[in-house]
């Protein structure tokens, strides 16, 4: 399987002019690669959508950073699973702790969103990890156990292979405070056993665990290949095309 780099642009990119500039950018570095398609994602926000996947076609997927759980109705301001479906989508962050921290996002509400997506054929990719003062207390396991367990509660072992966690330390996003390989190794560990312990050994094997927090063409080996991640997660560097791409080189895409 190769690895998995996903873009979260979060909230840049102010005007189509920007936009354009990114696309431009991004389209001439893209020639010094050969990536598979299948391993290069960007999450722009929802207002850029249409136009990434216009810009990209095959070369690389579009993501979402949010959805709401219900189809179609009266939610002023919410953007369904099929709307992002129906227009190319395949990726949709959940959980991000920007999400939780400033919207409020709890357990219950980051369960609808992944069942949600879950049913609407998106790929979740579920954000977890702890702050530094439950990482001082040693509270890792049981943060984790409590994020997974809640975001995938009555989850079907037949759509649990859609997911993809990506193991963000709160300390480590925007920051530039990287975890040791270890501590993300011991990290995916952790993880795996979770999943196994809700669905199977297969599930549990399968499904990509990536790393989110201060990746860069710098960091991008200590936190992604000598850790044994499936992938990244990358904020900041993902609005340069040519840190982003080089981060593809370095993990392997
Ligand atoms: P960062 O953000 O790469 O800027 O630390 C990561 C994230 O929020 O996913």
């Amino acid at each position: 399987m190769g690895k998995l780099l996903i873009g979260n642009l979060k909230m840049n990119i102010l005007s189509s002019y920007e936009r354009d500039r990114y696309f431009s950018d991004f389209n001439l570095e893209m020639k010094k690669y050969d990536f598979p398609g299948s391993s290069l994602v960007l999450c722009p926000p929802s207002l850029h959508i249409e136009a990434f996947r216009n810009n990209f076609g095959e070369t690389l997927s579009v993501g979402a950073q949010n959805v709401f759980w219900e189809d179609k109705g009266s939610y002023t301001g919410e953007i369904s699973p099929k709307m992002l479906k129906n227009f190319g989508v395949e990726y949709v962050i959940v959980g991000h702790s920007e999400r939780r921290k400033f919207l409020g996002e709890n357990g219950r509400i980051i369960n609808a969103k992944v069942t949600a997506s879950l049913k609407a054929n998106l790929k979740p990719v579920l954000c977890i990890g702890e702050t530094r003062q439950e990482k001082d207390a040693n509270q890792i396991v049981k943060v984790l156990t409590l994020q997974i367990r809640e975001a995938l509660h009555g989850v079907s072992k037949l759509r649990a292979g859609s997911i993809i966690i990506a193991y963000e330390p709160i300390w480590s996003v925007g920051t530039d405070k990287i975890p040791s390989s270890n501590e993300i190794m011991e990290a995916k560990v952790i993880i795996r056993k979770i999943i196994f312990s809700m669905f199977d050994r297969n599930i549990a094997e399968s499904i990509p665990v990536i790393y989110g927090g201060s990746v860069s063409s710098f960091t991008a080996k200590q936190v992604c290949v000598d850790s044994a991640m499936d992938g990244a997660l990358v904020g900041r560097e993902s609005l340069i095309p040519k840190e982003f791409l080089k981060i593809a080189g370095v993990i392997g895409c």
